[in-house]
């Protein structure tokens, strides 16, 4: 017998800021939507940890990888930006030559990364006091230096705890 039923009512909802949506949308936005292009499917994740992913915000859900940032699996040259905060610098030195890689391989000079680092050596104690999980970290020119071995050509900044 035919029934109405919510066969979603199981799927995590999303918060909408329709307020935002409003006022952010336009007949080219309305039109580009309806292609259901890369733009449609604009942002995807990555993350090793299996806890984050099953714990995401509802609107990303299906948008993140379970994955090491250093095998991202995507094709060269497909975003049309990249960015990761502070994540890199919890690969040992050669891996994150390796993550900036393929950070650069899906947005050549598209890129946004930041790491853990310190300008002096009272920063570097304290961040040695604090540091948990970051296995590479350095002075601003140590890391300015992995960026050229990878050839690294995005942007960047540092996490300095003072
Ligand atoms: C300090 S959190 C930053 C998370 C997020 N980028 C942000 O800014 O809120 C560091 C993240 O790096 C992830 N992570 C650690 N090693 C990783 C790896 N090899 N590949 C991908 N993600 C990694 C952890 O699971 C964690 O979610």
């Amino acid at each position: 017998m035919q029934q109405e039923i919510n066969l979603l009512s199981k799927l995590p909802r999303g918060k909408r800021n329709v307020n935002a949506r409003a006022e952010a949308k336009t007949d080219e936005i309305i039109a580009i939507s309806r292609q259901y292009g890369e733009l449609y499917f604009e942002a995807f994740g990555l993350d090793i940890s299996e806890y984050a992913l099953m714990h995401c915000e509802p609107e990303v859900v299906g948008r993140l990888h379970l994955g090491n940032a250093v095998k991202l699996p995507f094709p060269d040259n497909s975003f049309k930006a990249v960015i990761s905060l502070n994540t890199v610098h919890n690969l040992d030195r050669g891996e994150c030559i390796t993550a900036l890689r393929e950070i650069e391989r899906l947005a050549p000079g598209r890129a946004f990364v930041q790491v853990d680092s310190y300008r002096n050596a009272e920063q570097k104690a304290l961040f040695e006091e604090w540091v948990l999980t970051a296995k590479f970290h350095d002075y601003p020119d140590g890391w300015v230096a992995a960026f050229r071995e990878a050839g690294y050509t995005g942007d960047y900044y540092w996490t300095i705890i003072e």
